[in-house]
């Protein structure tokens, strides 16, 4: 079963906390694996469409399904939503996901995103 490693940054010391790690049961939702494991994230529509409970996948993007094109038109309003808010450098070089919408095969880790 793939495990999945929680990154949680601190900005300010530019160090990793609270770090945690677990496994996802087989065809589990990174979503739903999250919940289990208390780590819930924002979310409306469960669906791939709000954004609310976006991920950066630091390491094992290759192990997440393919994004569906619901998923890609919403990851790509949120880089256009970050590019005005904090500037073009903000997104850029990080692999956005929707936890909601990704089923993983392999081992990942990520680190919730802020909005
Ligand atoms: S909860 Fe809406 S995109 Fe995941």
């Amino acid at each position: 079963m793939p495990t999945v490693s929680v990154k949680t940054i601190q900005a300010a010391e530019n160090t990793n906390k609270d770090d945690q790690s677990f496994e996802l049961n087989e065809s589990e939702l990174l979503f739903d694996g999250l919940d289990r494991q208390g780590l819930t994230l924002p979310h409306g529509c469960l669906a791939g469409s709000c954004g609310s409970c976006r991920i950066e996948v630091l390491e094992g993007s290759e192990n997440i399904s393919p994004a569906s094109a619901i998923e890609k038109n919403t990851i790509e309003a949120l880089i256009t939503e970050y590019n005005q808010k904090y500037g073009e450098d903000h997104a850029k070089g990080k692999t956005i996901r929707l936890s909601c919408r990704s089923k993983v095969n392999g081992d990942i880790s990520i680190s919730p995103l802020k909005s």
